[in-house]
Protein backbone atom coordinates (compact mmCIF):
# COMPACT_ATOMS: atom_id res chain seq x y z
CA UNK A 1 0.00 0.00 0.00
CA UNK A 2 1.74 3.32 -0.72
CA UNK A 3 2.03 5.76 2.25
CA UNK A 4 -0.86 8.73 2.44
CA UNK A 5 -0.23 12.28 1.01
CA UNK A 6 1.98 14.16 3.29
CA UNK A 7 1.05 17.64 4.77
CA UNK A 8 1.91 19.94 7.93
CA UNK A 9 1.37 22.74 9.71
CA UNK A 10 4.90 24.81 11.01
CA UNK A 11 4.48 26.61 14.14
CA UNK A 12 5.86 27.41 17.60
CA UNK A 13 3.72 26.39 19.32
CA UNK A 14 1.44 24.37 17.41
CA UNK A 15 -0.35 21.46 19.48
CA UNK A 16 -3.50 22.91 19.98
CA UNK A 17 -3.93 23.80 16.27
CA UNK A 18 -7.64 23.01 14.67
CA UNK A 19 -5.78 22.38 11.13
CA UNK A 20 -5.30 18.71 11.18
CA UNK A 21 -8.74 17.61 11.88
CA UNK A 22 -9.89 20.54 9.64
CA UNK A 23 -7.81 18.82 7.13
CA UNK A 24 -8.78 15.46 7.76
CA UNK A 25 -12.32 16.56 7.56
CA UNK A 26 -11.82 17.98 4.17
CA UNK A 27 -10.06 14.80 2.53
CA UNK A 28 -13.08 12.70 3.87
CA UNK A 29 -15.37 14.71 1.95
CA UNK A 30 -13.55 13.46 -1.40
CA UNK A 31 -12.33 10.23 -0.22
CA UNK A 32 -8.59 11.30 0.06
CA UNK A 33 -6.07 9.54 2.30
CA UNK A 34 -3.47 11.81 3.75
CA UNK A 35 -1.13 12.74 6.52
CA UNK A 36 -1.36 15.74 7.95
CA UNK A 37 0.79 16.88 11.31
CA UNK A 38 1.61 19.34 13.52
CA UNK A 39 5.47 20.03 12.81
CA UNK A 40 6.83 22.35 16.67
CA UNK A 41 9.54 24.18 15.21
CA UNK A 42 11.53 27.24 17.01
CA UNK A 43 12.44 30.09 14.97
CA UNK A 44 16.10 28.89 15.00
CA UNK A 45 15.46 25.54 13.27
CA UNK A 46 12.29 26.24 11.24
CA UNK A 47 13.82 26.80 7.47
CA UNK A 48 15.51 23.43 8.59
CA UNK A 49 12.76 21.96 9.52
CA UNK A 50 10.26 23.00 6.26
CA UNK A 51 13.28 21.92 4.18
CA UNK A 52 13.54 18.52 5.37
CA UNK A 53 9.71 18.01 5.25
CA UNK A 54 10.08 18.73 1.49
CA UNK A 55 12.79 17.02 0.60
CA UNK A 56 13.02 13.81 2.80
CA UNK A 57 9.49 13.35 4.12
CA UNK A 58 7.89 13.43 1.11
CA UNK A 59 6.00 16.96 1.86
CA UNK A 60 3.22 18.39 -0.23
CA UNK A 61 2.30 21.10 1.73
CA UNK A 62 2.52 23.22 4.72
CA UNK A 63 0.33 25.13 6.47
CA UNK A 64 2.70 27.77 8.24
CA UNK A 65 1.37 29.98 11.34
CA UNK A 66 3.20 31.75 14.06
CA UNK A 67 5.88 32.97 14.33
CA UNK A 68 7.43 32.01 11.00
CA UNK A 69 4.61 33.68 8.68
CA UNK A 70 7.36 35.84 7.64
CA UNK A 71 9.84 33.27 7.28
CA UNK A 72 7.89 31.04 4.96
CA UNK A 73 7.91 33.93 2.64
CA UNK A 74 11.25 34.57 2.79
CA UNK A 75 12.49 31.17 2.21
CA UNK A 76 10.00 30.00 -0.73
CA UNK A 77 11.66 30.28 -4.33
CA UNK A 78 8.70 31.91 -5.76
CA UNK A 79 5.29 34.25 -4.32
CA UNK A 80 1.79 34.74 -5.29
CA UNK A 81 0.48 38.44 -5.44
CA UNK A 82 -1.60 38.00 -2.80
CA UNK A 83 1.66 36.88 -0.75
CA UNK A 84 3.73 39.65 -2.22
CA UNK A 85 1.56 42.42 -1.08
CA UNK A 86 1.47 40.96 2.40
CA UNK A 87 4.86 39.92 2.82
CA UNK A 88 4.53 36.96 4.24
CA UNK A 89 2.98 33.51 4.05
CA UNK A 90 0.55 30.82 5.61
CA UNK A 91 0.52 28.19 2.72
CA UNK A 92 3.50 26.65 1.00
CA UNK A 93 3.37 24.58 -2.08
CA UNK A 94 6.14 22.34 -3.83
CA UNK A 95 6.14 22.82 -7.97
CA UNK A 96 7.26 20.22 -9.67
CA UNK A 97 11.85 21.42 -9.65
CA UNK A 98 11.24 21.20 -5.68
CA UNK A 99 10.81 25.09 -5.79
CA UNK A 100 8.17 26.42 -2.86
CA UNK A 101 5.76 28.78 -3.62
CA UNK A 102 4.11 31.11 -1.16
CA UNK A 103 0.98 31.87 -0.66
CA UNK A 104 -1.41 34.11 1.63
CA UNK A 105 -4.56 33.06 2.23
CA UNK A 106 -5.01 35.22 5.33
CA UNK A 107 -6.99 37.90 4.05
CA UNK A 108 -9.66 36.27 1.43
CA UNK A 109 -10.74 33.64 4.09
CA UNK A 110 -11.29 36.64 6.36
CA UNK A 111 -13.22 37.84 3.66
CA UNK A 112 -15.18 34.87 2.62
CA UNK A 113 -15.91 33.93 6.48
CA UNK A 114 -17.53 37.60 6.48
CA UNK A 115 -19.26 37.69 3.16
CA UNK A 116 -20.23 34.22 2.59
CA UNK A 117 -20.88 32.39 5.73
CA UNK A 118 -22.24 35.32 7.61
CA UNK A 119 -23.79 37.00 4.79
CA UNK A 120 -22.41 40.61 5.41
CA UNK A 121 -21.58 43.40 2.66
CA UNK A 122 -18.07 45.15 3.66
CA UNK A 123 -18.63 48.07 1.21
CA UNK A 124 -18.60 51.27 2.08
CA UNK A 125 -17.61 50.70 5.70
CA UNK A 126 -15.43 52.73 7.95
CA UNK A 127 -13.25 50.50 9.61
CA UNK A 128 -10.91 50.68 12.72
CA UNK A 129 -8.26 47.94 12.72
CA UNK A 130 -6.78 47.38 16.67
CA UNK A 131 -3.07 46.02 16.06
CA UNK A 132 -0.33 46.67 13.08
CA UNK A 133 1.39 43.46 13.43
CA UNK A 134 1.76 40.15 11.22
CA UNK A 135 -1.93 39.28 11.78
CA UNK A 136 -3.25 43.13 10.69
CA UNK A 137 -1.02 43.11 7.78
CA UNK A 138 -2.12 39.55 6.34
CA UNK A 139 -5.99 40.69 6.38
CA UNK A 140 -5.51 44.67 5.33
CA UNK A 141 -5.10 44.54 1.41
CA UNK A 142 -8.07 42.13 1.43
CA UNK A 143 -10.38 44.85 3.33
CA UNK A 144 -9.68 46.99 0.23
CA UNK A 145 -10.71 44.16 -1.93
CA UNK A 146 -13.78 43.62 -0.26
CA UNK A 147 -14.63 47.44 -0.41
CA UNK A 148 -14.30 48.99 2.69
CA UNK A 149 -14.12 52.46 2.37
CA UNK A 150 -11.59 53.65 4.97
CA UNK A 151 -9.59 52.21 7.36
CA UNK A 152 -8.27 53.83 10.37
CA UNK A 153 -5.58 51.88 11.91
CA UNK A 154 -4.83 52.53 15.68
CA UNK A 155 -1.51 50.52 17.21
CA UNK A 156 0.26 50.70 20.73
CA UNK A 157 2.98 51.41 19.16
CA UNK A 158 2.11 54.32 16.48
CA UNK A 159 5.33 53.64 14.29
CA UNK A 160 4.09 50.35 12.87
CA UNK A 161 0.69 51.85 12.34
CA UNK A 162 2.56 54.36 10.22
CA UNK A 163 3.99 51.42 8.40
CA UNK A 164 1.26 49.77 7.24
CA UNK A 165 -0.77 52.65 6.31
CA UNK A 166 2.48 53.26 4.07
CA UNK A 167 2.72 50.29 2.95
CA UNK A 168 -1.14 49.84 1.80
CA UNK A 169 -0.33 53.40 0.30
CA UNK A 170 -3.68 54.92 0.12
CA UNK A 171 -3.47 58.09 2.03
CA UNK A 172 -7.21 58.96 0.89
CA UNK A 173 -8.45 56.20 2.72
CA UNK A 174 -6.23 54.67 5.10
CA UNK A 175 -5.27 56.73 8.64
CA UNK A 176 -3.45 56.41 11.84
CA UNK A 177 -4.77 57.20 15.06
CA UNK A 178 -2.96 57.12 18.64
CA UNK A 179 -4.33 54.22 20.68
CA UNK A 180 -4.71 56.84 23.90
CA UNK A 181 -7.15 58.69 21.10
CA UNK A 182 -9.51 55.42 21.07
CA UNK A 183 -12.05 58.13 22.92
CA UNK A 184 -12.43 60.71 20.39
CA UNK A 185 -12.12 59.08 17.30
CA UNK A 186 -15.67 58.44 16.44
CA UNK A 187 -17.76 55.25 15.63
CA UNK A 188 -17.07 52.30 12.78
CA UNK A 189 -18.72 49.95 11.07
CA UNK A 190 -16.19 47.54 11.36
CA UNK A 191 -13.47 46.88 14.19
CA UNK A 192 -11.39 44.09 13.56
CA UNK A 193 -9.15 42.94 16.38
CA UNK A 194 -5.76 41.87 15.10
CA UNK A 195 -3.79 42.19 18.35
CA UNK A 196 -2.07 39.28 20.06
CA UNK A 197 -3.51 40.64 23.10
CA UNK A 198 -6.13 37.85 23.74
CA UNK A 199 -3.40 35.03 22.91
CA UNK A 200 -0.88 36.92 24.96
CA UNK A 201 -3.29 36.39 28.12
CA UNK A 202 -3.51 40.46 27.95
CA UNK A 203 -6.33 42.70 27.94
CA UNK A 204 -7.55 46.09 27.24
CA UNK A 205 -10.04 48.93 27.85
CA UNK A 206 -12.06 49.99 24.91
CA UNK A 207 -14.08 52.76 24.66
CA UNK A 208 -17.89 52.11 23.77
CA UNK A 209 -18.41 55.08 21.70
CA UNK A 210 -16.37 53.14 18.72
CA UNK A 211 -18.96 50.64 17.57
CA UNK A 212 -21.55 52.09 15.39
CA UNK A 213 -25.40 51.25 15.80
CA UNK A 214 -24.72 48.52 13.17
CA UNK A 215 -21.39 48.13 13.78
CA UNK A 216 -19.32 44.43 12.66
CA UNK A 217 -16.78 43.21 15.41
CA UNK A 218 -14.47 40.62 14.21
CA UNK A 219 -11.50 38.93 16.15
CA UNK A 220 -9.04 37.61 14.31
CA UNK A 221 -8.33 34.80 17.03
CA UNK A 222 -10.42 31.86 18.04
CA UNK A 223 -11.45 30.46 21.02
CA UNK A 224 -10.05 31.76 24.28
CA UNK A 225 -8.10 35.01 22.54
CA UNK A 226 -11.20 36.25 21.37
CA UNK A 227 -13.16 36.38 24.55
CA UNK A 228 -12.27 39.50 25.87
CA UNK A 229 -12.79 41.38 22.92
CA UNK A 230 -16.40 39.52 21.69
CA UNK A 231 -17.76 40.51 25.42
CA UNK A 232 -16.59 44.35 24.69
CA UNK A 233 -18.18 43.90 21.24
CA UNK A 234 -21.46 42.55 23.12
CA UNK A 235 -21.35 45.15 25.62
CA UNK A 236 -20.85 47.96 23.35
CA UNK A 237 -24.13 46.72 20.96
CA UNK A 238 -22.76 45.60 18.22
CA UNK A 239 -25.24 44.43 16.09
CA UNK A 240 -22.67 41.34 15.09
CA UNK A 241 -19.51 39.61 17.12
CA UNK A 242 -17.42 37.46 15.31
CA UNK A 243 -14.45 35.25 16.16
CA UNK A 244 -11.64 33.91 13.82
CA UNK A 245 -12.87 30.17 13.53
CA UNK A 246 -14.39 30.71 10.02
CA UNK A 247 -11.65 32.48 9.13
CA UNK A 248 -9.44 29.72 9.76
CA UNK A 249 -11.24 27.11 7.91
CA UNK A 250 -11.59 29.51 4.92
CA UNK A 251 -7.62 29.62 5.13
CA UNK A 252 -7.16 25.81 5.47
CA UNK A 253 -9.87 25.39 2.57
CA UNK A 254 -7.53 27.51 0.16
CA UNK A 255 -4.70 25.60 1.14
CA UNK A 256 -6.78 22.55 0.95
CA UNK A 257 -8.07 23.68 -2.94
CA UNK A 258 -4.25 24.30 -3.66
CA UNK A 259 -3.10 20.89 -2.82
CA UNK A 260 -5.59 19.18 -3.76
CA UNK A 261 -7.44 20.75 -6.85
CA UNK A 262 -10.66 20.29 -5.20
CA UNK A 263 -12.74 23.21 -3.01
CA UNK A 264 -14.38 21.34 -0.33
CA UNK A 265 -17.34 22.52 1.82
CA UNK A 266 -16.71 24.61 5.08
CA UNK A 267 -19.90 24.75 6.49
CA UNK A 268 -20.14 20.88 7.92
CA UNK A 269 -16.37 21.51 9.32
CA UNK A 270 -17.63 24.96 10.60
CA UNK A 271 -20.80 23.20 12.22
CA UNK A 272 -18.79 20.64 13.80
CA UNK A 273 -16.36 22.16 15.45
CA UNK A 274 -18.52 25.01 17.07
CA UNK A 275 -20.65 21.95 18.42
CA UNK A 276 -17.64 20.77 19.62
CA UNK A 277 -17.01 24.05 21.94
CA UNK A 278 -14.87 25.81 19.06
P1 LIG B 1 0.57 38.92 15.08
O1 LIG B 1 1.31 38.17 14.03
O2 LIG B 1 -0.36 38.10 15.92
O3 LIG B 1 -0.07 40.15 14.53
P2 LIG B 1 2.63 40.62 16.07
O4 LIG B 1 3.14 40.84 14.68
O5 LIG B 1 3.61 40.42 17.17
O6 LIG B 1 1.67 39.36 16.13
O7 LIG B 1 1.68 41.85 16.41
C1 LIG B 1 0.99 41.90 17.61
C2 LIG B 1 0.07 43.12 17.60
O8 LIG B 1 -0.72 43.12 18.79
C3 LIG B 1 0.82 44.44 17.59
O9 LIG B 1 0.07 45.39 16.88
C4 LIG B 1 0.89 44.77 19.08
O10 LIG B 1 1.08 46.13 19.36
P3 LIG B 1 2.57 46.73 19.45
O11 LIG B 1 3.01 46.96 18.03
O12 LIG B 1 2.40 47.97 20.24
O13 LIG B 1 3.40 45.70 20.16
C5 LIG B 1 -0.49 44.34 19.50
N1 LIG B 1 -0.58 44.06 20.94
C6 LIG B 1 -0.05 43.02 21.61
N2 LIG B 1 -0.39 43.07 22.92
C7 LIG B 1 -1.16 44.17 23.07
C8 LIG B 1 -1.83 44.77 24.19
N3 LIG B 1 -1.77 44.24 25.41
N4 LIG B 1 -2.53 45.90 23.96
C9 LIG B 1 -2.61 46.44 22.74
N5 LIG B 1 -1.99 45.93 21.64
C10 LIG B 1 -1.29 44.81 21.80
Amino acid sequence: MSSPLQFAVFGHPIAHSLSPPIHQAFARQFGIELAYRTIDAPPSTFADAVKHFFDHEGGRGANVTLPHKAAAFALADEHTQAAARVGTANVLTRRPDGGLVAHNTDGAGMVRDLTERHGIDLRGHDTLMLGAGGAARGVAWSLFDAGVATLTIVNRTPAAADALADAIGEPARVHTRYWEELGNIGSYDLIVNATSAGTLGQSFTLPFSLAASRALCYDLGYGKSAVGFLAWARAANALYAYDGLGMLIETAADAFELWHGKRPDTEPVYQSLRAQGS
